[in-house]
């Protein structure tokens, strides 16, 4: 049976520092052509920047060949064909897929249904496993370690994929949360339920200046459009926050301001040039955390 990546969960603890460690082993070397043999289908049912061609450029830089496409609107899903059918096709082709998918769960179904492996780059506002591991690379690269530490979420709380993922991760590593949401978009009960099992210290607030100066990670994140339904709902909470540099005064020194992108309005462009400014690292992280993902997948 072929290993997948659909949940942070299927891997566990000692799994994912084996992939941290790996990463950092690619970005020392990021040219390891030793997958010559093997063809990787990166299949986008949803638009992406980052995940897609950091995952093609992985793969390519693995030495793997990609096939692939970005909008299910040219392939013959148009044409009334299944995610079961498109999934059995594409792992005719290829030894390794990398699918995103609005619907939750679909990742799920197609690695029931796929003999290879299947790696989940975002569903719906379920999960992005992959995200999280860059998150954690990048986590660990600026603080120098996982365990302790302060983790500000911030934003879409709610249908936030990569934050899901991210606090189930952390949750190896003893962290204390703050939640930064609107009402709207609170994180949703059973994310608590899953912290107040394991003992984790969670507090929230609205108030985007609330847990700044204790932060050592502000995790921002994007009020999602494409997640509503109530458009006069989007249109309330699109601008809740927005983080300015003037706001960083009293930050701690070792503070880093991640966000899986892309951004909109919740980060100024006054905070690119900041210190506390990580985001665009953080993005580059992805090739060599998805070099040590795939690479895990194929041994
Ligand atoms: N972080 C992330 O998933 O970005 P993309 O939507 O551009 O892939």
């Amino acid at each position: 049976m072929s290993r997948n990546l659909i949940s942070i969960q299927d891997f566990s603890k000692e799994e994912i520092l084996e992939v941290l460690k790996m990463a950092a082993g690619f970005e020392k070397n990021p040219s390891q052509p030793i997958f010559r043999d093997k063809v990787v289908a990166s299949i986008f049912f949803e638009p992406s920047t980052r995940t897609r061609l950091s995952f093609e450029t992985a793969a390519n830089r693995l030495g793997a060949r990609v096939i692939g496409f970005s909008d299910a609107g040219n392939t013959s899903v148009t044409k009334g064909e299944t995610i079961k059918d498109t999934i059995k096709m594409v792992s005719n082709y290829a030894d390794l897929i990398v699918m995103r998918h609005p619907l939750e769960g679909s990742a799920r179904y197609a690695s029931e249904i796929s003999p290879v492996p299947v790696i989940n780059a975002g569903d719906g506002s379920n999960q992005h496993p992959s995200q999280t591991l860059l998150d954690l690379y990048s986590i660990q690269k600026t603080q120098g370690r996982l365990d302790n530490l302060f983790i500000n979420m911030v934003g879409d709380l709610k249908y936030g994929r990569t934050v899901h993922s991210l606090l189930q991760a952390m949750s190896h590593f003893n962290p204390t949360f703050l939640f930064t949401a609107p009402e709207e978009l609170k994180l949703p009960n059973e994310y608590k339920e899953y912290l107040r099992k394991r003992n984790i210290r969670f507090e929230e607030t609205r108030n985007l200046s609330d847990g700044i100066c204790q932060s050592d990670i502000l995790y921002m994140t994007r009020v999602q459009r494409e997640r509503f339904t109530d458009a006069i709902e989007y249109e309330r909470v699109k601008n809740v926050y927005s983080l300015n540099n003037s706001m960083l005064d009293g930050a701690k020194p070792n503070m880093k301001i991640l966000h899986p992108l892309p951004r909109v309005n919740e980060i100024a462009l006054d905070v690119d040039n900041s210190d506390h400014a990580y985001y665009f690292d953080q993005a580059k992280n992805g090739v060599y955390t998805r070099m040590a993902i795939i690479t895990k997948l194929f041994s």
